[in-house]
C-alpha cells in the first residue's frame, strides 16, 4: 500500500479512510466499527435528557453519505463473490439470507430515523417516548447485523476470498466512490 499519510484506524469516529480500499476486507472491517460507533451516538440521542444537534447531523451525515454505499458494497459485491467461493459446509447462503433480512428491517426503518432527527433539528426538542424507541430498534438492529457480519461473514471471507476476489473487490468499491483503480501492486 503506497501512501504518505498514516491511516487511522480503530475508533470510528470519522468515515474510513479510502487508502484502506486496497484492502476491502479491512475497509470493510472498518466500517463496521464505524457503524457501532453511530450505534452508540444513536442510543445517546433517544436517551439523552437534552437534544443533541451535532450528534443528529454526524447520524444524518452518516445514513445519507456512507451507509447506503456500504450496504451496496455488501449486497453488490461481497456476498456473491462469497456465494461463488464458499463451500458447502459454509452454509453461505443461510448467512446471508440472516444479513440481508437485518439489513432490510434496518433499512424499512431508514425514513422515521432520518424524520426523528430532522424533527429534532428543527424543533430542538428531545425526541418523543415513541420516538426513542424507534432510534433504540434501528440500533439493535444495525448492531445484530453487525455481529453476524464480523463473527460470522467477514471470517469466511478472508478463508475463502482468492487474491483475485479481493482485487475485484477492491476495483469495484472504489468505482463505486468515484476513485480511479489501483495499480496492480497497491492491491493488498
Ligand atoms: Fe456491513
Amino acid at each position: 500500500m503506497k501512501h504518505s499519510e498514516p491511516v487511522r484506524r480503530g475508533d470510528g469516529l470519522s468515515p474510513t479512510d479510502p487508502v484502506l480500499l486496497a484492502a476491502p476486507l479491512e475497509f470493510i472491517s472498518e466500517d463496521h466499527l464505524r457503524e457501532r460507533q453511530i450505534c452508540g451516538v444513536i442510543e445517546g440521542l433517544a436517551t439523552s435528557a437534552s437534544f443533541d444537534r451535532q450528534a443528529a447531523l454526524t447520524v444524518l451525515r452518516f445514513l445519507n453519505e456512507e451507509l447506503n454505499v456500504h450496504v451496496r458494497d455488501e449486497t453488490e459485491d461481497l456476498f456473491p463473490l462469497l456465494a461463488q467461493r464458499c463451500r458447502p459446509e459454509d452454509v453461505i447462503e443461510r448467512v446471508i439470507s440472516r444479513i440481508r433480512t437485518d439489513q432490510d428491517e434496518a433499512t424499512r426503518l431508514l425514513p422515521m430515523v432520518r424524520a426523528i432527527l430532522v424533527r429534532g433539528l428543527d424543533t430542538g426538542c428531545d425526541p418523543s417516548p415513541q420516538d426513542s424507541k424507534m432510534l433504540m430498534s434501528f440500533a439493535a438492529r444495525v448492531r445484530r447485523q453487525l455481529v453476524a457480519e464480523n463473527a460470522i461473514l467477514l471470517p469466511i471471507a478472508r478463508a475463502r476470498l482468492t487474491r483475485v476476489d479481493l482485487k475485484t473487490l477492491s476495483q469495484r468499491m472504489r468505482a463505486r466512490r468515484g476513485l480511479p483503480p489501483f495499480s496492480e501492486a497497491s492491491i493488498a
